[in-house]
Formats: C-alpha cells, structure tokens, sequence
C-alpha cells in the first residue's frame, strides 16, 4: 500500500486538508505530522476536534520563534521521521512556514512532494508566505492548483506541465462539507446579531500588522465602528502587535478570541459583508456569496475579484475609508451580491487521485 505523510501545523493548513485527510486515510497508508507553529487551542485543537480529523502521529512540537528558527527546528526534527516512515510522498499545503520546512525536508531526501494550493502568487515578494509558495512550487514532484491563474502562474515560471493538474480548491469542499452543520451554531445569538446586520472583520498577516500600517488600520476600524457593528475575532499575531504598538480598538467593535471554524462559517454566512485579509476567509465568502472587502493590495484568489463579489480595498486609512464608503453603501453591496463566485466542489477526490497516480508512476 502507499505511504503518503502529510505535514500540517497551521489553522488554515487543518482547514484546508480536511476533506482530503480522510480520503488518504481510507486509500493509503497515511501519516499525519503535526508541526505545532500553531498550538493555542483556539488556532488549533479545536480544528481536529470540530472537523473530526485523526490524531497526528508525530507532533515536532516548533512553537513560536523568528522564520529562519520556527523552519529549522522543522527541518530538524522532521528529518529522523522521514528517515524512520520513508514514505512515498510528503503532502503539504499552502504558504506556511510548515509547508515551507515539511517540502524542503522532503526534497533534499529525495522523496516527491505534493504540493496542495500551488501556483497561488500575489505577486508581492515581501510577503513570507509569497516566498515560502515559491520555494515549495520549485521544489514539488506534483503541483496541485487551485484555479487556472494559478495554473498559468505555474506555467510562466517555468514548471514542467506534467507536474501540474488543476484540481480547484479544498477550502471550498470543506465549507461545502461543514455549512449544513454550521446552521447549529449559535454565535450569532452569544454575541446578539441580527443576519445581515454586522460586518465581520478578521486581520492578520504580517504586512498588515507591522508598525507603519496597523495604526492606521486601527483609525480606519475604529471610525467604521461608529456605523457598523463589526465583529473582531482577534488572532494572536494581531493581538500582540496591538499590545506592542500601545493601540486602542474602539469599545464599539465587538472583539472576540479567535473563533472555531462552524461559528467562523455561520459568522461569514449571515453578515452584510466581510473585511479581511485571510485567504482562507476570502474564498469561504465567496462559497457562501456574502460581499467581500479584501485589506490589502494584492490578492491570490484574484478571481473573485475578477468575478465581482470581492473588491480589494487596501490597507491605508484613506483607501480603507473610501473603500468602506463605496462598498458598503447600498449599491455597492447590490452590485458585490449581484456577481456571486463561481464555486468548483471535488477539489480533495482529485488530489487523492493524482497523488496515488504519482505514486503509481514512481
Ligand atoms: C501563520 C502563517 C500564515 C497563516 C496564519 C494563519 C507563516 C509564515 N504564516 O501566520 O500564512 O495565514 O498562520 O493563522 O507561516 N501564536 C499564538 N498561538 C499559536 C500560534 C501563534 O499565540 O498557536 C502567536 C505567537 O505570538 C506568534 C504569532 O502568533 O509569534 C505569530 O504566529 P506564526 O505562526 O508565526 O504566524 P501566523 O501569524 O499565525
């Protein structure tokens, strides 16, 4: 039987593996290692627990620490497992410093990596997760893409096409998977929300957090928050960037710890819109046509964009405000809701096909 080791350690990475990690289980022999980048409950076990997925086998236990430390101690304690399992194939998904340390640890051992979610680019180099991408597409035997401009990106850098199949995206067989059961949650009633009458926000990448863009990020919120009730689920990068740059969220947003993935879902569902710089958050709007504002300049899901339900309306105070004022006005959001995304289910059957048939040709 193959062998096929996934490694994962971030929320989005659990989020996004979800509905393949169990097609693996039944077809392979799978084993599952857990980085521990994240490892708050919050960002983490309660992903495995709401989406019923099997304990990992081995957890390397990084934690928190610079880039070039959290992915060495990856490197390093990923190494002798590799060794010890020898598996087929190393599975990894997305931008992360664990995708970067698991693909790397792979390839200098000779074993082919699959890369999940390749080809996504923003085109913004300074991004952590634009270099980890690239890194881990040059270095991957399979190249799984979501849509065809990742596919094109692939393709003008130069990969071989045979390494590459378009296969669409598994956040979106997760949502489709786990939205009848996000009907049962009741974080609308815990923070008393009216359906499409709040907004929710979620804010965290790195470029958006460092001291010369937050402050007026928070100006722009909180002035928001005079108008709109907004609902903050605060990740911990941001809060600790908050705390260190001495910044005051207004009392009218209604702030939260980082929520689980069916209150996310329900949350995401009923709003009037929602604000974010998550890619994961990006695209579960998009399945559940809720109008979209992206903070930031750039995205890699740019065919939402291209489809009309998410406009990008930058991280600046000004532009947040102007941005705000278009789209979140009653035309705007009409025109948002008139031009749904398009949605594509089937993402995981796919990549459990093509990475056994990898297998297979090896
Ligand atoms: C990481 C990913 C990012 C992804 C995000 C989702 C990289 C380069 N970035 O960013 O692409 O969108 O995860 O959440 O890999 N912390 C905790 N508890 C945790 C994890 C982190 O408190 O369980 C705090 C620590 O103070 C840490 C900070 O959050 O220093 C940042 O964590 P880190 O894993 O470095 O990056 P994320 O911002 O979570």
């Amino acid at each position: 039987m193959p062998k096929v080791l996934t490694i994962l350690g971030t929320r989005p990475e659990i989020i996004k593996l979800s509905p393949l990690i169990p097609l693996l289980v039944e077809r392979c022999n799978h084993v599952l290692v857990h980085s521990g980048q994240h490892y708050s409950y919050d960002v983490d076990a309660i992903f495995f627990q709401e989406l019923n997925l099997p304990a990992p086998h081995h957890a390397l236990g990084v934690g928190s620490a610079s880039h070039g430390e959290q992915t060495a101690r990856i490197l390093a304690r990923l190494e002798p497992i590799l060794f010890s399992e020898q598996p087929d194939a190393v599975l990894v998904q997305g931008d992360t410093n664990t995708t970067l340390g698991g693909a790397l640890c792979a390839s200098k051992l000779g074993i082919p990596v699959v890369h999940l979610e390749a080809g996504g680019r923003s085109f913004n180099r300074a991004m952590p997760e634009e270099q980890n991408r690239i890194i881990v597409d040059h270095i991957s035997a399979l190249l799984l893409a979501a849509d065809a401009i990742a596919t094109t990106n692939l393709r003008n850098e130069g990969l071989p096409e045979a390494s590459i199949a378009t296969i669409g995206s598994t956040a979106i067989d997760a949502v489709l998977r786990n939205r009848e059961h996000a009907q049962n949650s009741t974080i609308l009633e815990q923070f008393e929300l009216r359906e499409q009458d709040y907004l929710l926000l979620t804010l965290h990448r790195a470029e958006n957090t460092i001291p010369s863009v937050l402050p007026g990020m928070v100006e722009a919120l909180n002035e928001l928050a005079e108008a709109y009730t907004i609902v903050f689920p605060v990740h911990p990068r941001t809060d600790a960037a908050l705390k260190q740059q001495g910044l005051t969220l207004s009392p009218k947003l209604c702030l939260s710890k980082p929520l689980g993935y069916l209150d996310t879902l329900r949350l995401i569902g009923s709003a009037t819109a929602v604000l974010t710089d998550s890619g994961g958050l990006q695209e579960e709007a998009g399945v559940l046509q809720t109008p979209l504002l992206i903070t930031r300049n750039e995205t890699e899901w740019r065919y939402l964009v291209d489809a009309g339900s998410a406009v990008l309306i930058g991280n600046r105070k000004a532009d947040m405000l102007a941005g705000a004022a278009t789209w979140l006005a009653p035309a705007g959001l009409a025109q948002l809701r008139a031009h749904p995304a398009p949605v594509q289910a089937g993402a995981a059957e796919q990549a459990a096909e093509a990475i056994l048939k990898l297998i297979a040709r090896a």
